[in-house]
């Protein structure tokens, strides 16, 4: 199996999770507002810090450096995201699991491999639900598309396109089975981090 079918294959239930996730049910459904989408926005902004920041000093090593591309970042529209919701990140404390999540994303700086996963979870993510989050946002809680900038790729036409050259990319890794199997049990690892996230906003919000 190639590593993006196993990386498919290994996280599909996960995906599964996380998609009927309590938090992602009601914020989809309509049943939240707008507000806690700006709370779940502002904690991504401390994980795509993380993200991109580890990406910066991995950018030229051969397996990491296959998929970072200046495309995805995503910081910088997440920053005018929250600008334009009058959300300052300095002002914002990361909910434990987000703590958790950038440290296991900070850990990988010496294992690219296992980098690869992370990148993979979110801006795979990204380009394919997060683009029904888009709409839903939208549609239920009235955000302006000043406020989903997150989610429109500047420079990437053709969604499915790129997404079909990503996984491309992966199966190209110079990796051995030892280094394949740690990208894959990172992959499941980055998958129970954003369920905890989730986990942890609706904790909030009950509370
Ligand atoms: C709002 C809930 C979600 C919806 C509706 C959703 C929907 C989808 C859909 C339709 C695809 C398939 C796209 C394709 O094959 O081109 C996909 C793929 C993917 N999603 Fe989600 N997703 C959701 C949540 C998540 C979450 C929370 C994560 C992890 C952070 C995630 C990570 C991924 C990844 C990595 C892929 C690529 C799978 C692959 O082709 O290897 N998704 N998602």
């Amino acid at each position: 199996m190639s590593i993006s079918e196993r990386l498919r294959e290994a996280t599909a239930e996960a995906h599964r999770q996380a998609e009927h996730s309590p938090f992602i049910e009601d914020l989809m459904s309509g049943r939240l507002d707008r507000g806690e989408y700006e709370r779940l926005a502002a904690q991504l902004y401390f994980i795509y810090e993380a993200l991109e920041e580890v990406g910066d000093a991995l950018a030229d090593d051969p397996v990491a450096g296959a998929v970072i591309d200046d495309k995805l970042r995503r910081l910088p529209s997440l920053g005018a995201d929250l600008a334009s919701f009058g959300v300052d990140p300095s002002t914002v404390t990361p909910l434990p699991a987000v703590e958790r999540y950038v440290e296991a994303i900070q850990a990988t700086r010496t294992d690219p491999a296992r980098y690869v996963a992370h990148h993979y979870t979110r801006y795979l993510g990204d380009l394919s639900g997060g683009q029904v989050v888009a709409h839903r946002m939208r549609e239920h809680y009235g955000v302006y598309d000043s406020g989903l900038t997150f989610y429109s790729f500047e420079g990437i036409d053709k969604l499915k396109r790129y997404k079909d050259d990503y996984r491309a990319r992966l199966d190209a890794l110079p990796l051995d089975a030892d280094a394949v199997d740690r990208l894959v049990d990172e992959a499941l690892a980055a998958f129970a981090h954003n369920q905890a996230v989730f986990g942890d906003l609706d904790g909030a919000r009950a509370a």
